[in-house]
């Protein structure tokens, strides 16, 4: 039993289970410096890459997330010796040639298509399951299988298996993509990385994550030319080899404990940051009336004063508002003064943290793709249930600045891209507590 606001509530009640959850008394207002963790969008794929390249590659810098311990269960799966030494993940994948992964490991994280491509790279051949939709709703991966059939790859689908051989790779080829989509110019890097010919994306992503993961290709051997624009030029070598690599910080964490610090009107350092990524982010934050000062490695955020609504945010592909800080952005602005607007253009069931808002006195109007926010006085401590990895954060950040208890249950979902969120946020100030 436990006390939420005015009520005491039964955690088990319903199905009587509890999936585990964070208990948090809100209204402490943050202060301290956070070292923000690596970045889980970029150490997925470079894991990926690892398998691609042979050899023994040392990752830096690699976040103790539920999503890259599934990553390195694959690669174990496929023949790999994978160790974590505290931040650093050693992986060592000479002499295996494994090329299929079972459905239990696919289906515990949905960005594992990205393996397609690597271990295509690596053997010629492919076969793994993909489950489709998730929470955010179906997660196609045309864009991906259009891709590979083109560079040669005979790919038979069914029902939900894809197995998938290299076929004759064509000296070279140009392809566009109708969207930038950020998992599509992966598995193209990873597959065109090694072996004949020039391949060039065109409408690449531009995320930061994917340069990270070009950067790492490059010091394993590979020609990888143009990431960070949207023109990506890849050469295949001959050869890959291991390397010494540290993964970029993970903006969105950043971005998370930024809203933390807004919802409680605390005051941070963040640490180990690229605020040249960050942007879009930043801007939001200004404009809700924070001090947003970003200095070499650091980013100091304030909120001391009210905060304002901001015009209409839209999510869209790298270099705009990022559609993962959508939801976080949104628990926010429930306790700006005035009307927002948030328009997702990227997913199509983004907005799943809005009906748990509403349960802790939260006012937002959802119609399509459109949330209007009009901010409240004061949010109320509710039982609040987290249902994808961003909602549970941004559910997170809008319990630190309620009035009284809080309890956010899934925490599987936020233990996929967040470190020990309560023993972050306990470090600088927050009463937060894993049950
Ligand atoms: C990556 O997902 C990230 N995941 C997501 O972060 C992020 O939200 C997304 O990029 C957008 O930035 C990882 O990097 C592991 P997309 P991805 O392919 O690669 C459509 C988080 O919370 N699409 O750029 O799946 C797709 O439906 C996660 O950390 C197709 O239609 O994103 C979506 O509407 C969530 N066909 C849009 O493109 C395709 O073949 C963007 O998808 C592929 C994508």
């Amino acid at each position: 039993m436990m006390k939420i606001g005015d009520r005491t509530v039964n955690l088990a009640e319903g199905d009587g289970s509890f999936a585990g959850g964070l208990v948090i008394e809100g209204g402490r207002r943050l202060e301290g410096e956070i070292k923000v963790q690596g970045a889980k969008n970029s150490s997925l794929p470079v894991l990926a890459a690892a398998y691609l390249c042979g050899g023994e590659s040392v990752i830096h810098n690699c976040p103790a997330l539920s999503d890259c311990y599934a990553a390195c269960r694959i690669l174990s799966s496929l023949g790999c010796r994978c160790k974590r030494e505290g931040s650093t993940v050693i992986v060592d994948s000479g002499g295996t040639e494994g090329f299929s992964v079972s459905e239990s490991l696919m289906s515990k994280m949905r960005s594992s298509i990205v393996f397609l491509g690597a271990i295509l790279g690596r053997t010629g051949r492919c076969r793994l399951s993909f489950p489709g939709g998730c929470e955010l709703g179906p997660r196609p991966i045309d864009l991906h299988l259009d891709a590979l059939r083109r560079l040669g790859v005979r790919i038979i689908e069914d029902h939900g298996v894809l197995d998938c051989t290299s076929g004759e790779r064509p000296f070279h080829i140009d392809i566009t993509l109708s969207l930038p989509s950020v998992g599509a110019t992966e598995n193209i890097m990873l597959y065109c990385a090694l072996g004949e010919g020039e391949t060039v994306i065109y409408n690449a992503a531009r995320e930061p994550e994917i340069a990270d993961l070009a950067e790492y290709l490059n010091r394993c051997g590979a020609c990888i030319r143009g990431h960070s624009s949207s023109t990506i030029v890849i050469n295949g070598v001959k050869s890959l080899h291991g390397c010494s690599f540290g993964v970029m910080p993970d903006r969105i964490a950043a971005a998370t404990y930024m809203g933390a610090c807004a919802a409680t009107g605390g005051e941070l350092v963040l640490s180990g940051v690229s605020s040249k990524d960050m942007y879009s982010c930043m801007s939001v934050f200004s404009e809700m009336g924070c001090g947003v000062y970003p200095y070499l490695d650091k980013l100091y955020i304030s909120a001391k004063k009210p905060l304002r609504s901001v015009r209409t945010i839209r999510t869209t592909p790298y270099p705009g508002f990022p559609t993962d800080c959508q939801p976080i952005v949104m628990a926010v602005l429930c306790r700006a003064s005035g009307t927002s607007m948030i328009v997702e253009n990227i997913f199509e069931n983004r907005f799943m943290a809005a009906p748990e808002l509403l349960k802790m006195g939260a006012d937002i109007k959802l119609e399509g793709r459109v949330a209007v926010i009009e901010g409240v006085r004061q949010l109320l401590g509710a039982r609040v249930r987290a249902k994808d990895l961003r909602a549970g954060a941004a559910l997170t950040v809008a319990a630190l600045g309620a009035q009284g208890t809080s309890v956010v249950s899934n925490l599987h979902f936020i233990d996929r891209g967040y470190e020990s969120i309560e023993t972050v946020l306990s470090s600088v100030g927050a009463s937060i507590k894993r049950v």
